[in-house]
């Protein structure tokens, strides 16, 4: 059941690298200067979150690489950096970023499973994962692999979406209480309507409960509102059509962002193996 939810996983990032959407432009360096520019102009707190100066000297793993805009900012900052991703088509269009800018720093990139990190015990001053570990089937699992390649005193830092969200919210509304079943709740929802099958979130409780049950600590967790929850993000295929035009001119932004981080998808891990 997990290889079969994984392949499909994999499928869906394989067909479109997380980011690309927003890449128009025609030139190739364009395009990719164009991807960088777009993901922090949505998501501007991932800089202060990641920290990237912060690995300088390090060695810092990335799980789920992605398009590599993160992956290449670690390198930059002089991170000995290691990159890994689910799919060929992720580590391909990171080696490109990364080759195509002047980097001082060695860096290794492959294709490979946060459930399996074919790395040994104790390797990483960072491990560092920006919206992946809910996509994969066996997240505990994942973070605990996390958790076995960090070295003593070394740091965990990521995101994974959170249940009680106005992302949540509006997929609920969509695919659970406008079809009549509105018991099937906001897990229901994301789990099977956000990006790739299969997607999980958590409370802060859960993911509190998680990693101390795997041996973290200085767990500090924290919820923050995204460009997801202020239908900020350039729709997918599926919420192209008239009514979601509608929706996404009417969404009442102000009030959303007044309310707070509370209810924001995003939710920040970070925590230390000592
Ligand atoms: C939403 S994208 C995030 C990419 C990048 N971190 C970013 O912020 O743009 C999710 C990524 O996680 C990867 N992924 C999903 N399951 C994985 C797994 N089990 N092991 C490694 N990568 C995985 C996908 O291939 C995809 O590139």
């Amino acid at each position: 059941m997990n290889n079969h939810l994984k392949n499909l996983v994999k499928s869906h990032w394989e067909e479109e690298t997380c980011g690309t959407r927003y890449g128009a432009a025609t030139s190739r360096k364009l395009w990719l200067t164009e991807i960088e520019k777009t993901r922090y102009e949505i998501e501007p707190y991932v800089l202060d979150f990641a920290d990237f100066k912060s690995g300088q000297g390090k060695k810092v793993l990335e799980i789920g690489v992605g398009a590599g805009v993160d992956f290449s900012n670690w390198i930059k900052c002089g991170a000995i950096a290691t990159g890994v991703d689910l799919t060929e088509a992720a580590i391909k269009l990171a080696n490109e970023r990364v080759k195509s800018t002047l980097h001082p720093s060695p860096f290794t990139l492959l294709v490979a499973d946060a459930e399996n990190l074919p790395f040994q015990d104790n390797q990483f001053d960072i491990v560092y994962s920006w919206g992946v570990l809910h996509h994969t089937p066996d997240t505990p699992r994942a973070f605990a692999q996390a958790f076995r390649v960090i070295k003593q005193g070394g740091h965990l830092k990521a995101m994974v979406y959170h249940v009680n969200s106005w992302t949540g919210f509006m997929l609920w509304v969509r695919y659970c209480l406008l079809k009549g079943k509105p018991w099937r709740g906001l897990k229901y929802a994301i789990f099977h309507h956000l990006e790739s099958p299969g997607t999980k979130a958590y409370t802060t409780k859960e993911m509190h409960e998680m990693l101390a049950q795997i041996g973290f600590k200085n767990i500090h967790l924290s919820t923050k509102l995204c460009a997801g929850d202020l239908l900020n993000i350039k729709p997918s295929a599926k919420y192209k059509s008239g009514i979601y035009k509608i929706i996404w001119a009417l969404y009442p932004r102000r009030l959303v962002k007044l309310l707070g981080d509370r209810f924001g998808l995003n939710l920040l891990i970070r925590a230390q193996k000592s």
